[in-house]
């Protein structure tokens, strides 16, 4: 247990800074007055690349690496790139997943109770399943180390390593094991989302995956390629537990599931290394909404209460799990209860829901 956490803050762009600032309002009211936690704010992204050339400066990076957690809104403004055509604003998220080896992304997807699913027939509760999505190499990896060659040949590569397979595949099962199963079945289960059945990479992911598995014999396995996946994940969403993927495939089918719970606004995220977690929603800098005040906070305060789940569980400190929980319950209430934000066709505003959030949080101490 620590006196202080020290929570880096980047705010990033478009709405980040209001999602960031709703959510930041919430851990305290979660944690009350003697709260250990430290916040302190650093700048980076796709505003601050225009303002002063530098997307990620080397002082945020070196807090966020020396912070306990990092905080981050959103990052991104569409045709602010560098010379290859790649977007500034992502370096900030990029750069930590792969300096600072933040492998497990994990993104759970779970239909709330008063949230409308486009999906047919299903109700809160029958979604429920994680994506874990490889973070740390696969067609990533390749970023700004891609070849283009005369302006006529472009490559990027996709990597994947044993160690990096078998460590998320390993987190796969030990998500499954702390889960209750399935919505359909109760079933505890790592499905393995690839393409095996074309590109070798995959295979051997599937190899190592086979080799793993061995280790965790209470739990059951399956196959998915990824476009049959894509499919599953609409027609059967309720068949999946856990899903561990390449890191790219893990991306496409994030956003696709966050369509069937309710949107991108509903899609918390949590990107942990053995060292430090970074915590920030799944969704983009949605410039067409910033400054609104209508940006669906919901992501982005899930996403911190893993992230005082993780510090809870890293430093033994039992009353940062029960914020978390504390957090998750109200916002489940919230959530029945009606108040919904634009892109869950409701009226809510940020700064409605932040308010009665902590209000019910503060009642709740
Ligand atoms: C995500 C986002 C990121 C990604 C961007 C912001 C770099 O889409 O976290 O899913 O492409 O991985
Ligand atoms: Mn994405």
């Amino acid at each position: 247990m620590k006196d202080i956490y020290e929570i880096a803050v980047v705010h990033g762009d478009g709405i980040g800074p209001e999602v960031c600032a709703a959510t930041i309002e919430v851990v305290k009211a979660a944690l009350g007055p003697d709260s250990p936690l430290r916040f302190c704010e650093y700048p980076a992204g796709a505003e601050h690349f225009l303002k002063t050339g530098q997307s990620f400066p080397e002082p945020t990076f070196q807090a966020c690496r020396a912070a306990d957690a990092i905080l981050h809104g959103a990052g991104g403004l569409p045709g602010v790139v560098h010379p290859d055509g790649t977007e500034a604003g992502l370096d900030f998220t990029l750069k930590l997943r792969f300096e600072l080896d933040l492998y497990a992304n994990i993104r759970p997807i779970r239909l709330f109770e008063g949230v409308e699913s486009p999906l047919r027939g299903v109700k809160a509760g029958d979604i429920d399943y994680i994506i874990l999505r490889e973070n740390s190499e696969g067609l990533y990896a390749a970023r700004g180390s891609g070849a283009l060659l005369r302006g006529e040949v472009a490559v990027d590569t996709l990597v994947q390593t044993r160690t990096g397979i078998e460590r998320i595949v390993r987190k796969a099962f030990e998500l499954a094991r702390q889960s209750t199963g399935a919505p359909r079945d109760g079933v505890r289960r790592v499905t393995c989302c690839d393409k095996a059945n074309v590109l070798r990479s995959y295979a051997f992911f599937r190899s190592v995956f086979d080799e793993v598995a061995k280790d965790y014999p209470d739990v059951a396995t399956e196959y998915a390629l990824v476009d049959a996946m894509a499919m599953h994940l609409v027609l059967k969403p309720g068949h999946f537990n856990v899903i561990v993927s390449e890191n790219m495939f893990g991306d496409i089918l994030s956003d696709l599931a966050a369509a069937t719970v309710g949107g991108m606004g509903m899609a918390p995220s949590a990107e942990i290394g053995d060292a430090n977690g970074f915590f920030q929603a799944a969704h983009g800098s949605a410039p067409d909404i910033a400054g609104k005040g209508i940006a669906n906070p919901y992501g982005t305060i899930l996403s911190a209460a893993s992230m005082l789940d993780w510090l809870g569980h890293k430093h033994a400190d039992a009353k940062l799990n029960q914020a978390a929980e504390r957090i998750r319950s109200v916002t489940e209430a919230c959530l029945a209860g009606g108040l919904l934000s634009a892109d869950l066709k409701g009226s809510a505003s940020t700064r409605q829901i932040t308010h009665s959030v902590c209000d019910r949080l503060a009642a709740a101490a």
